[in-house]
């Protein structure tokens, strides 16, 4: 085995090298490793500096995520930041890549810090749900003051090598590999004269009001504690000694360890990662994907081609009629200003991308050469199986034949063609360029290369792509119609669309679900019923009416600035609109329902039992391969808060029992509408979690 922690003596420093792949991550062998170094080093007379690099990619990207919620083991991280700093002999660190969390800190216990030019650095935990809990707190702002320091950690933001020097984060840019870097910065400070030189012992930060600055952060992360946790760590750093401000910061960690959101944030964190990693796709090469083609120049396929656009690839874009490719043409010019504006891309980028790369078009023959097209047209079957009948014509062999469609059968689009294993769903979220999901949604007879293309094309994207079976609505779509449904029942019982949107608001969503659907167009929302109502409802469904009403009076929401709220021109969100409130108590009168009250609590026990159910009943149906492919789709198109890790996520910290014991007893209710999922039944027979399955796929 090789080591993962080497040194090496040159002209009397000790070179200090981690080498674990792939990011050098400090595991407890890690730890260990440099603390015998360290140690080691400064018993070796022959030694005068010491210099802390990294092998590979990275200095250090943090602590071992996968030991969290194991039990610790020494040496410890803080220890370890404390040992290093109290060396006798100025010890280094020559950083390039990243140098995260922990692997920040060790740099701050370090006496000097020298980086390449495209090093990164920041102290990211509270992405894990943690603050630093290795003198982060205390070390970084006794460098760059309170402000700065809470800027920094409670974003987690990667900071760039040149603003770290000018913050004082590091001591110098140095153009060479980490360990010529290191060797060179220690002969000058050995050849100045320099010795070491602890940050633990710069004055401390000075204050500044906590608690409004613990306040908003409490309340712009929804709920989320962990960059509010980061204020009363600087706090501690400016009001106490260093030593005592340590084990506060570690008592704060400590406490955040214990938490949910830590568990619901490190879920996500391995689930974004290994959601497009499908089993299945193991060994298959995607096909060539060198341009693609979009039909439909709408708000979507606009926001589609853009995507494609800002990822390199040149787009074909079809439309109807020559003054129909010019808007949409507009539509996708105004989407990369916003790039543009945003120091994305450049000005030049800008004109290659939309005089070159863009290609308006007309007629299908202009698609005959693409390696991809991607329909967004109208959400008809009839009109999308003609798009499909056309591209079959006309297409290349191998050409990848694609559906925007966000409920539609993508087996029936497929029989349209002669080319069934060509074709797939990519299912994008409006707005296209900026929504990170993408549904890929696999009928029977595609080809397993055409799926590994879908993947390949949201990785290009830099997208979370999801593998989706077909059904009506796929993953997302299928549960939030579910939730939707027992919100809109709670409403005929006594809820108000503006206490339900509260309660969703307070449980971390951005927005809540009738908010969502005056930002959509309530004509969306209004078609899907007819639909459904043509094709029979199912069992259960109570159907409702007041929202049909709002559209038959012309109230589509934010877009006619009247839906369930009443949006001022210059006013963000809106006002709740008191004709829903009347319409809502007529169809009650009329239903012979009597209203009662449900408090945030009973709303969000309704809406979460729904939301699980269905996502439980498509796990079980195979639509989704795993339950963390659900929990990205919600959290990456529907806005569930990342601190939660998704809806099953989020169940088995609950507990599935208490959920189950929800469920049976709403079924009491309306059987039909809630009965427990077969899949939720059997893991609680067997004492199974959600995340036991997602273990073993
Ligand atoms: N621990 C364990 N594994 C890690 C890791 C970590 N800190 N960071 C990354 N990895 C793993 C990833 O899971 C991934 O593994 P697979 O290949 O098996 O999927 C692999 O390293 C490569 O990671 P990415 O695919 O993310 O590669 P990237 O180049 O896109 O990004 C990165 C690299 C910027 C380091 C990114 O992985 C990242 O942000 N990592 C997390 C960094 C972090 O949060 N550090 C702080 C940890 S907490 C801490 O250190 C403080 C403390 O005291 C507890």
């Amino acid at each position: 085995m090789t080591e993962v922690v080497t040194t090496e003596v040159i002209d009397g420093i000790a070179l200090i090298t981690i080498n674990n792949p792939p990011v050098n991550a400090l595991s407890q062998a890690v730890r260990q490793g440099i603390q015998d170094a360290v140690i080691a080093s400064e018993a070796d007379d022959a030694v005068q500096a010491i210099v802390i690099l990294g092998q590979g990619r990275a200095f250090i990207a943090g602590a071992d995520i996968k030991e969290f919620g194991k039990p610790l083991m020494e040496p410890n991280l803080p220890d370890l930041c404390t040992r290093i700093e109290a060396s006798p002999k100025p010890l280094v660190a020559s950083m390039h890549g990243v140098s995260l969390g922990g692997g920040l800190e060790i740099a701050l216990g370090c006496h000097y810090r020298v980086a390449t030019p495209d090093a990164r650095v920041g102290l990211p935990e509270v992405h894990l749900g943690l603050i630093p809990g290795a003198g982060g707190t205390q070390r970084l702002s006794r460098l760059v003051g309170s402000e700065v320091a809470i800027e920094a950690i409670s974003s987690g933001r990667h900071i760039k090598a040149s603003e770290a020097l000018s913050l004082g984060i590091i001591d110098d840019i140095a153009q060479g590999d980490p360990r010529e870097n290191g060797l060179a910065f220690a002969r000058k400070l050995l050849s100045d004269g320099k010795s070491r030189r602890a940050v633990s012992e710069l004055p401390a930060p000075k204050a500044i009001d906590w608690d409004a600055s613990y306040n908003a952060l409490l309340k712009k992360g929804r709920g989320q504690l962990s960059p509010a946790y980061a204020v009363r760590g600087v706090q501690a750093a400016s009001e106490r000694p260093f030593a005592e401000g340590i084990k506060e910061e570690r008592r704060l960690f400590t406490e955040l360890m214990q938490t949910d959101q830590r568990q619901g944030m490190i879920h996500t964190f391995f689930s974004e990662r290994a959601v497009s990693n499908l089993p299945e796709l193991k060994g298959v090469s995607p096909r060539a994907l060198d341009s693609i083609g979009v039909i439909g120049g709408g708000t979507m396929g606009a926001g589609i081609a853009t995507a494609a656009l800002l990822a390199g690839l040149p787009v074909t874009l079809l439309e109807m009629s020559p003054e129909a490719a010019e808007a949409a043409k507009g539509r996708i010019e105004g989407n990369l200003q916003g790039a543009l504006k945003r120091g994305k891309i450049s000005q030049d980028q800008f004109t290659t991308l939309t005089e070159t790369a863009l290609t308006p078009a007309t007629d299908y023959s202009a698609l005959a050469q693409v390696d991809l097209v991607i329909e967004a047209v109208f959400e008809d079957m009839r009109v999308k199986k003609e798009v499909f009948g056309k591209l079959d014509a006309i297409c290349k062999p191998g050409a990848i034949l694609a559906s925007n469609t966000s409920y539609l059968d993508v087996n029936e689009i497929a029989a349209a063609t002669s080319r069934p294993q060509d074709v797939i769903g990519l299912h994008f979220f409006s707005p296209a360029h900026v929504m990170k999901l993408l549904e890929i949604v696999v009928p029977d007879q595609t080809a397993p290369d055409v799926v590994a293309t879908g993947f390949a094309l949201g990785k290009a994207l830099k997208k979370i792509s999801v593998r989706s079976g077909v059904c009506d609505g796929f993953i997302g779509n299928r549960i939030l119609s579910t939730y939707r449904a027992a919100a809109d029942h709670m409403v005929l019982d006594g809820a108000s669309p503006f206490d339900i949107d509260t309660a969703v608001t307070g449980f971390g969503f951005p927005m809540g679900p009738f908010a969502v659907s005056d930002l959509a167009g309530l004509d969306i929302g209004w078609a899907v019923r007819k639909r459904k109502r043509a094709e029979g409802l199912p069992k259960g469904a109570r159907d409702t009416e007041y929202a049909d009403k709002l559209c038959e009076a012309g109230h589509f929401g934010q877009k006619t600035g009247t839906g369930y709220y009443i949006y001022e021109k210059g006013k963000r969100g809106g006002t709740p609109n008191p004709a829903v409130t009347e319409l809502i108590a007529a169809e009650r009168q009329e239903k012979g329902l009597t209203p009662r009250s449900f408090d945030a609590a009973e709303i969000m026990r309704r809406y979460m039992a729904a939301m699980v159910n269905e996502a439980a009943k498509i796990v079980g149906e195979g639509i989704a391969r795993r339950p963390l492919d659900v929990d990205m789709v919600l959290l990456f198109g529907y806005g569930f808060p990342r601190y939660r890790g998704g809806p099953l996520k989020w169940a088995d910290l609950q507990g599935l029992p208490k959920i189950l014991q929800d469920l049976e007893d709403l079924a009491q209710e309306n059987p039909h509408f809630w009965e427990p999922a077969p899949l939720l039944k059997q893991l609680v027979a067997e004492g199974r979690s959600f995340d036991d399955l997602n273990k073993e796929a």
